[in-house]
């Protein structure tokens, strides 16, 4: 078989499923800490890279956020998001939607203005100073108060163009996104597009599915491999075109192999299946490492390397003639 790594390191891609807090790396959050005289319960970076045990959704959640103490000033929220797009451009990513969890910082007493501020002014200069194009996904934490998700979306309002969309992440036990039709239904009036996590093998996890179809509307479902014990929520989802972000690695940390097989099920139905990484600094895979863990389980042919690229920039919530400019670089590296 072919070895595809250098193919795959240069595919121009897109990442739709990432979240900020979770590029935080051990050096960067030493730095960080340092900064604004915070005290680490770990000796160095390597000693904190071990503490980094997890097995399933919650413990992997206590984790992600007791990392977030560091983060306090714009700068910080700055330097994390360049860190990340830095890491992006290497990687030839042209185009990421981030997830950023604004209560996981207000519920602290960092505000509201001080996240997106700095989130925003690295999108602007990774724009300008490194060619990546990337907008902002707002997120709800589910295991939170549906009130609290409100009373976040409207503090959201007065920076509504800086934001693209909204989402729900944490820990989806109890909590179904009917909690949030709400939430979404004024989220959706004012504009944003709508996506929400369905994690693997949760509770109901084809009911929740379900629920994102036919009660909140979404754009795109984050995970949502379970679609795949469904056939009538395949022909729902392939119907409406929506794109599913499935991130390989971090399926096998919360699943071990129990899906590892997702993308290609995924792509071998015709489903608009697409590779991210959700928290790499955590489960130690960017966008690239993802593609080569799907490649060392169940390879895929170029064609169908390219077609996942194609499926994240088709699913993207981007204007029509900037989705041409990214498809056009995508059949040019295809050789088409
Ligand atoms: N699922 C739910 N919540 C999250 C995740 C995830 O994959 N990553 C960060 N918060
Ligand atoms: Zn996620």
């Amino acid at each position: 078989m072919t070895d595809l790594t250098d193919f795959i390191s240069g595919l121009p891609k897109c990442e739709l499923h990432l979240h900020i807090e979770g590029t935080l790396e051990p050096e960067l959050k030493f730095a960080l800490a340092a900064r604004n005289n915070v005290t680490l319960p770990y000796a160095d970076a390597d000693e904190m890279r071990a503490g980094y045990v997890f097995h399933d959704l919650p413990s992997f959640l206590a984790c992600y956020y007791e990392g977030m103490s560091v983060l306090l000033t714009e700068a910080d929220f700055y330097d994390l998001a360049w860190a990340y797009l830095a890491k992006a451009q290497a990687q030839n990513v042209r185009y990421a939607e981030i997830f950023f969890d604004p209560q996981a910082h207000t519920s602290r007493g960092v505000s509201f203005d001080t996240v997106i501020r700095g989130l925003r002014r690295a999108v602007m200069d990774a724009h300008r100073l490194l060619d990546v194009r990337a907008q902002l996904i707002m997120c709800f934490m589910r295991d939170l108060s549906a009130g609290f998700a409100m009373a976040t979306l409207l503090e959201s309002l007065p920076y509504r163009e800086w934001i693209v969309g909204v989402g729900l992440d944490s820990d989806e036990r109890d909590n179904p996104p009917v909690k949030f039709a709400a939430v979404f239904a004024r989220a959706r009036a004012e504009g944003y597009q709508l996506t929400m996590h369905c994690d693997l093998d949760q509770e109901n996890s084809v009911d929740h599915i379900r629920q994102c179809l036919d009660v909140i509307g979404v754009d795109r479902i984050d995970h949502g491999v379970n679609c795949l014990e469904s056939e009538e929520l395949q022909t729902e989802i392939k119907a409406r075109g929506l794109g599913l972000t499935v991130c390989p690695v971090s399926n096998g940390y919360v699943r071990g192999s129990a899906w590892q097989d997702a993308v290609r099920q995924l792509l071998d139905r015709g489903l608009r299946v697409t590779v991210s990484s959700d928290d790499p600094a955590y489960m130690d895979g960017y966008v690239t490492e993802n593609l080569l863990a799907v490649q060392a389980t169940t390879p895929l042919s170029a064609a169908e390397l390219v077609q996942l690229q194609r499926n994240a920039f088709e699913a993207a919530w981007l204007p029509a003639a900037v989705k041409d400019v990214c498809l056009a670089e995508l059949d040019a590296y295809a050789g088409r």
